[in-house]
C-alpha cells in the first residue's frame, strides 16, 4: 500500500504571519494524523517560517521551484543548497504556471530533477496536458513527452523519493476537477510508463498525486481510485479547516 500525500500548494498566497496563523488553526486540527502524508509548499518568504513551525509536527513543507546550480549570479533564484539549509525537505517541479508564466521547460525540469535528488530533497514532478492536448486526443503523448524530457538519464535508484502530481492545466483553478476515471487512466498512463523506464519497483512505490481543483466534496472520490495516491491542492489548501477536511478524506 503507497501511503497517500495530502499536498497544499499555496501559490503566491499567506505572507509568514498569515501562514503562522494558518498553522495555529490547521495543526491542531491534523495532530496525531499519521494514515497520510501532509506537506505545504509556502511562497519562498513563508517557507523557512512554516518548516520552523511544524518541525515538531509529521507535516512537511518544500519549495515551489528552485534552481539547479547551488549558486551563481541568477537574480531571483534559490539554489538546492540554500533549501537544505533551513530544512526543506520536499520541491515542487514543473508546476504548469511556472512552464506558462516563467519560461521554464522540461528540460530545465530535469536538470533540477537531478540537483534535487543529489540534495536529498524530494522532487515533487508535475505532468499535466493542456485542454487543445486532451480534445485532439494527444494526452498520452504529451504526457509520455513531459515524463521524457523531465527523467531523461535518471537512474532508477535515484527515483526513490520521486513523487508524481498529474495537474490537467484544463482543471487548475477552474472549479471543475477531472472525473476520478478520466484522472486515474491518466495516472495509469504515467505507472506503465514508469515500469517501461525504471522496472516494477519504481512503478508500485512511486505515489502519483492528482492535482485540478480538488475540494472538500470531491476528494474522497477522487482517492478512492486505484492508482491516484494524493492530491496537490491550491485554492482549497487556503483555508484550514478546508485542508483538514480534505486530509481527513473518507477512504
Ligand atoms: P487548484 O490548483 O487546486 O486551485 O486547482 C492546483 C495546483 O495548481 O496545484
Amino acid at each position: 500500500m503507497r501511503k497517500k500525500i495530502i499536498a497544499a500548494n499555496w501559490k503566491m498566497f499567506k505572507n509568514p504571519k498569515e501562514s503562522l496563523d494558518f498553522l495555529d488553526a490547521f495543526l491542531p486540527m491534523v495532530e496525531g494524523h499519521d494514515r497520510d502524508d501532509i506537506l505545504i509548499f509556502p511562497t519562498a518568504t513563508s517557507l523557512s517560517t512554516v518548516i520552523d513551525k511544524v518541525a515538531e509536527t509529521r507535516v512537511r513543507a518544500g519549495a515551489q521551484t528552485m534552481h539547479w546550480l547551488n549558486e551563481g549570479p541568477f537574480t531571483g533564484q534559490t539554489s538546492p543548497t540554500m533549501l537544505t539549509s533551513i530544512g526543506c525537505t520536499h520541491v515542487l517541479l514543473g508546476h504548469s504556471e511556472r512552464r506558462l508564466y516563467a519560461n521554464e521547460s522540461y528540460e530545465h525540469v530535469n536538470l533540477k530533477l537531478k540537483a534535487a535528488v543529489a540534495h536529498d530533497i524530494a522532487p515533487v514532478l508535475c505532468l499535466g496536458e493542456m485542454l487543445a492536448d486532451r480534445q485532439t486526443g494527444y494526452t498520452k503523448d504529451t504526457l509520455l513527452a513531459q515524463m521524457g524530457a523531465a527523467l531523461a538519464n535518471l537512474p532508477a535508484e535515484k527515483m526513490e523519493t520521486l513523487v508524481i502530481a498529474y495537474e490537467p492545466v484544463w482543471a487548475i483553478g477552474t472549479g471543475s476537477s477531472a472525473t476520478p476515471e478520466v484522472a486515474d487512466q491518466a495516472h495509469a498512463m504515467i505507472r506503465e510508463e514508469l515500469h517501461a523506464r525504471f522496472g516494477p519497483v519504481c512503478a508500485h512505490q512511486t505515489r502519483i498525486l492528482y492535482g485540478g481543483s480538488v475540494k472538500p466534496d470531491n476528494v474522497s472520490q477522487i482517492l478512492k481510485m486505484p492508482n491516484i495516491d494524493g492530491a496537490l491542492i491550491g485554492g482549497a489548501s487556503l483555508d484550514p479547516g478546508s485542508l483538514a477536511a480534505m486530509v481527513h478524506y473518507e477512504l
